[in-house]
C-alpha cells in the first residue's frame, strides 16, 4: 500500500490580483489535508477511486476525455494527467482518497486532493515525482478546475512551504523572522472559485482602469507584507491584512458573512483580518496574539464561524 498526503493552503495577502500579475502570499494548512492511498486491484480491473467521505466510487475509462463534472475534474482528471505524463496504460489498482478541507471554501481542497492522487499513483508505479515536476500537472488540474489560475494554490499546496508568488515565476524564496499566530474560521457557505474569478474578470474587462489601480494597491500591500514579516514586525501585518480586505470588498468578493467574522476577530482584539482565497463564502484569516487567540477564536464562533482553526507561522528550517 502506498500512501501520499497534502495540506491545504492559506492566502494571506493577494488573492486575485495575483491572477493579473501581482504578487502574493500564501502559507500551508497543515491542520487540514488530503491522502490518497493505493492498493492492488485485481487482473484486468482497471484504476478506481474511492471516495469515502461522498460514497462515490468512480472509474478511470480512458486517458483523455470525460465529462467536464466537478467530480470528474476532482477525482479523475488529475490521473489522467499523471498517467499521461508517465506515459503509462492505466493500472490495476484502487485508490482510496480522504479529505479533511471543505470543499469550495478557499483552503485549496482542488489542489489538494490532485497533489495526494497524482503523489500516490505516481510512487504506487515506481516513479516518485520531484516536487518541480509534479507543480506544472497540478496546475493542469487547476486550470480544469478555474480557468484561469494564477497557480499560487498548487504551488503552496506541492511545496509545503510559505511562498511570495508571482503569477509564471519560480516561488520565490521567502523570510520569516518571528513566528506568528493565525486563525482561519469557516462561514460554512461555500463558493466556487471559478464564479469569482469570472465576476471580477468581467469587473475588470468594464472598468479596467478602476479596478486595475485596486490589484496595484493589493500587490502593493503583499510587498509590504514580506518586507514587515522578513522583519519580523508581525503588528503592523494585521494592519495591511485590513486594508486588503477593504480592497477585495470593492472587488465584490466578500459577503456578509466574511465581513462578520472579520469584524468579530476585530473587536475581539485580532491585529487584522481578513476574507481568504476565492471570497463570497469559505473562509476568513485573522492575526491574532497568541495570549488573546482564545478569546478572538471564541468570539469568531459566537459570530457564527463553523469552525476555528489555529495554525502557528514558522521561519523555515
Ligand atoms: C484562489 O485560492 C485564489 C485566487 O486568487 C485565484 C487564483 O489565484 O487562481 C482567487
Amino acid at each position: 500500500m502506498v500512501r501520499a498526503d497534502a495540506p491545504g493552503k492559506i492566502i494571506l495577502f493577494g488573492e486575485h490580483a495575483v491572477v493579473y500579475g501581482q504578487p502574493a502570499i500564501a502559507v500551508p494548512l497543515h491542520a487540514v489535508q488530503a491522502s490518497a492511498t493505493v492498493e492492488p486491484a485485481p487482473y484486468g480491473s482497471g484504476l478506481s477511486v474511492y471516495a469515502p467521505d461522498i460514497g462515490q466510487t468512480l472509474r478511470l475509462e480512458s486517458l483523455d476525455g470525460g465529462p467536464d463534472d466537478p467530480l470528474h475534474n476532482a477525482f479523475i482528471f488529475p490521473l489522467q494527467v499523471a498517467l499521461r505524463y508517465l506515459q503509462h496504460p492505466i493500472p490495476d489498482l484502487s485508490i482510496t482518497i480522504r479529505s479533511t478541507i471543505p470543499i469550495a471554501s478557499g483552503l485549496g481542497s482542488g489542489a489538494a486532493l490532485a497533489t495526494a492522487l497524482v503523489r500516490a499513483l505516481c510512487s504506487a508505479l515506481g516513479h516518485p515525482l520531484f516536487n518541480d515536476e509534479l507543480n506544472p500537472l497540478i496546475f493542469q488540474v487547476e486550470q480544469r478546475h478555474h480557468g484561469t489560475p494564477s497557480g499560487i494554490d498548487n504551488t503552496v499546496i506541492v511545496y509545503e512551504q510559505p511562498v511570495y508568488f508571482i503569477r509564471g515565476a519560480p516561488p520565490q524564496p521567502f523570510a520569516i523572522a518571528r513566528p506568528f499566530t493565525l486563525l482561519v474560521a469557516d462561514t460554512g457557505h461555500s463558493s466556487p472559485t471559478r464564479k469569482t474569478v469570472d465576476d471580477v474578470r468581467h469587473l475588470y474587462e468594464t472598468a479596467p482602469e478602476q479596478i486595475g489601480a485596486i490589484f496595484s494597491a493589493i500587490g502593493g500591500i503583499a510587498r509590504q507584507a514580506r518586507e514587515k514579516i522578513a522583519a519580523g514586525e508581525i503588528a503592523s501585518l494585521g494592519l495591511l491584512m485590513d486594508r486588503n480586505h477593504d480592497l477585495l470588498c470593492q472587488l465584490t468578493v466578500s459577503s456578509e458573512a466574511l465581513d462578520r467574522l472579520c469584524a468579530a476577530a476585530r473587536t475581539a482584539g485580532a491585529l487584522g483580518a481578513k476574507l481568504s482565497g476565492g471570497g463570497r463564502g469559505g473562509n476568513i484569516v485573522a492575526l491574532v496574539d497568541d495570549a488573546r487567540a482564545a478569546s478572538v477564536a471564541e468570539a469568531l464562533r459566537s459570530a457564527g464561524a463553523v469552525n476555528v482553526i489555529q495554525t502557528v507561522v514558522k521561519p523555515s528550517g
